[in-house]
């Protein structure tokens, strides 16, 4: 079972600024200590809280019961919402989404507000996207307040092929060698350049590899097609040597989002922001019109 960093759960439960009498639908029960601050909060009746693991379920369910809360926890795909219980003043998820669905934006009243950790393919580096509904409830968008990094939700988990699916020798053969100026600091947890490099590539990964003398590889993996690149970092070099194979060259791909983002002034994660509806999302800077193009 997994609960989140009590300072974690602190800057959502602020962000997300419920107050009483709110109805809250939390996606990710996970041990219900959540659902029982916002129940102390906001009068149990008003929390439901969802999870898709039944055993998970059915220990939040018995804590907030022992402690005589009666929150409605259910077990589902919390990506559906909870329709039944709709609208609510706030969705707030504590597992981490690719995807925005519409249904929440539907579920949640105008001028209610969606938080969740949202990110990319790209890195496990995420940010909380805090998103107003439209007066018409036909959208909700809204800027990211800060970088986090949340177990994913299930089936937005990405699972690429195998490292040796990708690096066979035909392909190592196939390898166009070059150098870079990006430092790794680039690909650190939690970087900015990281997530706003995802936010313009499209459908790439990245891994580090395991050290091997002295060096620190970095993996960029396709997931479109197996092309792959590699970059060895090594030491305080200010020019590492990258190797790039395949349909695509992922590593020009990732310098010139890199490029882009420096252009823009480096921005860090709250000059962005997130805008959800029924046609899909799209991710903006500064203005919800300035859209982030892939
Ligand atoms: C970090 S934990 C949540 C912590 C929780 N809020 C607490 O107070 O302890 C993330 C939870 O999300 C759940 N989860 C993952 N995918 C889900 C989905 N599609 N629908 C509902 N819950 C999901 C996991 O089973 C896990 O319990």
């Amino acid at each position: 079972m997994s609960s989140s960093k009590p300072s974690l759960v602190l800057s959502m439960l602020t962000d997300l600024d419920p107050r009483p009498g709110d109805r809250v639908l939390e996606v990710g029960a996970g041990t219900g200590w959540n659902a029982g601050l916002f129940a102390h909060r906001l009068g149990a009746r008003n929390v439901t809280t969802i999870d898709i693991d039944p055993s998970v379920v059915r220990t939040a369910r018995a804590a907030l019961h022992s402690l005589s809360l009666p929150v409605e926890v259910l077990c589902g795909d919390g990506y559906a919402g909870v329709p039944a219980r709709a609208p609510y003043d706030r969705i707030v998820a504590t597992c981490g989404l690719r995807q925005v669905p519409f249904a929440w934006v539907e579920q949640t009243r105008p001028g209610g507000i969606i938080l969740l950790p949202w990110g990319t393919d790209f890195s496990s580096t995420e940010g909380t996207a805090r998103l107003a509904v439209s007066d018409d409830g036909a959208s909700a968008s809204g800027p990211f307040t800060g970088l986090v990094e949340f177990m994913r939700m299930r089936a937005q988990r990405l699972e690429p092929d195998t490292h040796d699916a990708y690096v066979t020798e035909d392909s190592k053969q196939d390898a166009v060698a070059s150098t870079t100026s990006l430092a790794p600091e680039v690909f650190a947890d939690y970087s900015p350049a990281a997530f706003a490099i995802g936010l313009r590539v499209h459908a790439m990964t990245y891994r580090r590899g395991p050290k091997e003398d002295g060096a620190h590889p970095l993996w960029l993996l396709s997931l479109t097609d197996r092309s792959w690149a590699c970059a060895i970092f090594r030491g305080n070099q200010d020019s590492h040597t990258v190797y790039q194979s395949g349909q695509r060259r992922l590593w020009d791909e990732v310098e010139a989002a890199h490029t882009w983002w420096a252009e823009q002034g480096r921005p860090g994660c709250t000059r962005f922001g997130l805008r959800v509806d029924a046609d899909g999302q799209q991710a903006w800077l500064d203005d919800p019109g300035n859209h982030v193009r892939q």
